[in-house]
């Protein structure tokens, strides 16, 4: 394969992960549907219409395994490439085998995260149980008011719960229903999905690390920096850093192609874990940031009820109003509360 073709092809697989990602994010206005809407809506048959609507409903709708497939199979990929060709590489090189064992070291950790995380209850609020889980949050009265039913379930809503459309169950501490584990991510197993983030960045950076050093030794072997070559004008020019990246895309293509893809994955989850770990600190669940995004206090606000307005309340705009410190907000996750049932006498 040439240099072009190659590099479109990776073009290819980046832009395809990013339509991914924006159609995960569920976002009506994400720039996948705005570019499927109003630019390839009129020129494409009905009935690739009907299916694509489909195929993101089977996929994003409805509960299937098709994600946690796909994982496994960008991960078998990822390791068969590190296994018998960076490892190798890495050897010629002098790096220590502790160093080249880490990876999958790695690799057991996150495993056994994503395991607990699809296999765990997150909560499920249900009829025997829910006279209990009633009781482990109070009602905030601004995002979760006393009284309210799930109009499915029909059971009276615990605070900070939500009803799961894939799932179609109501979750204590709903947090969101996540695809990549084909479950909803609430009360008992945020912490497992913490677990399950870091360890999937800790594993894309090492081999990340790992390939990029095994390439920089490489180029460093090949005397490349040193290089020069003749222009069309018969000038003696010196291989400057696109010569270099061409020259790496060339002899190792595969490797390029997993690296960049790592580098890809590691700064998305990094965010994505960045964001996860600020909220398991101020006491929020994803739902409850963005529902109170917006929210506009009724003791707070200019036109508030007179009355209202001297009784003591505390300031509700804070983003941090829910957080009784960094370490029992963590406990929380860590150690969730359970629903303690009567026994009946
Ligand atoms: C977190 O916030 C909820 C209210 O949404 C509150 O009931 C709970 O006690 C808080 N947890 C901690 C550890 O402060
Ligand atoms: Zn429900
Ligand atoms: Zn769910």
């Amino acid at each position: 394969m040439d240099f072009l073709t190659l590099f479109a092809v990776y073009v290819a697989v980046v832009l395809t992960c990013i339509a991914l990602v924006c159609k995960y994010s569920g976002q009506q206005h994400s720039p996948l549907n705005v570019l499927f809407n109003f630019i390839l809506g009129p020129i494409t048959p009905k009935w690739l219409q009907k299916f694509w609507q489909w195929t993101l409903h089977r996929l994003f709708h409805q509960r299937s395994n098709m994600f946690i497939y796909l994982h496994i199979l960008l991960e078998g990929a990822v390791y068969a490439e590190f296994t018998y060709e960076v490892f190798g590489f890495c050897r010629e090189m002098d790096t220590t085998l502790t160093s080249l064992s880490v990876p999958y070291v790695l690799l057991g950790l996150k495993t056994f995260f994503f395991y607990l995380c699809i296999k765990t209850d997150p909560g499920t609020v249900t009829k025997k149980k829910v006279a209990a889980q009633l009781h482990i949050y109070s009602y905030d009265r601004r995002l979760f008011h006393p009284g309210v039913s799930c109009p499915t379930c029909q059971l009276v809503k615990p605070a900070r719960s939500k009803h799961c459309r894939v799932c179609n169950r109501c979750v204590q501490r709903f947090d969101h229903h996540c695809v990549w584990v084909n479950n909803c991510i609430g009360a008992q197993n945020t912490r497992y999905f913490l677990l399950y983030l870091f360890s999937v960045c800790a594993m894309a950076g090492d081999i990340a690390l790992l390939t990029g050093d095994m390439l920089l030794h490489a180029v460093l072997r090949s005397g490349l920096l040193r290089a020069s070559y003749i222009d069309e004008n018969g000038q003696e020019q010196p291989a400057g850093p696109l010569f270099v990246v061409q020259h790496l895309f060339l002899t190792f293509p595969r490797i390029v192609f997993m690296l960049g893809f790592l580098v890809f994955v590691f700064f998305l989850l990094a965010g994505y874990a960045m964001f996860h770990s600020y909220l398991a600190l101020i006491n929020q669940t994803s739902n409850e940031w963005y529902k109170s995004r917006g929210y506009v206090c009724q003791h707070c606000h200019p036109t508030a009820a007179a009355d209202n307005l001297h009784s003591p309340v505390p300031d509700h705009s804070k983003r941090y109003y829910y957080s009784r410190g960094l370490l029992r907000n963590l406990g929380e996750i860590f150690f969730p509360p359970r629903p303690v049932q009567k026994k009946d006498n």
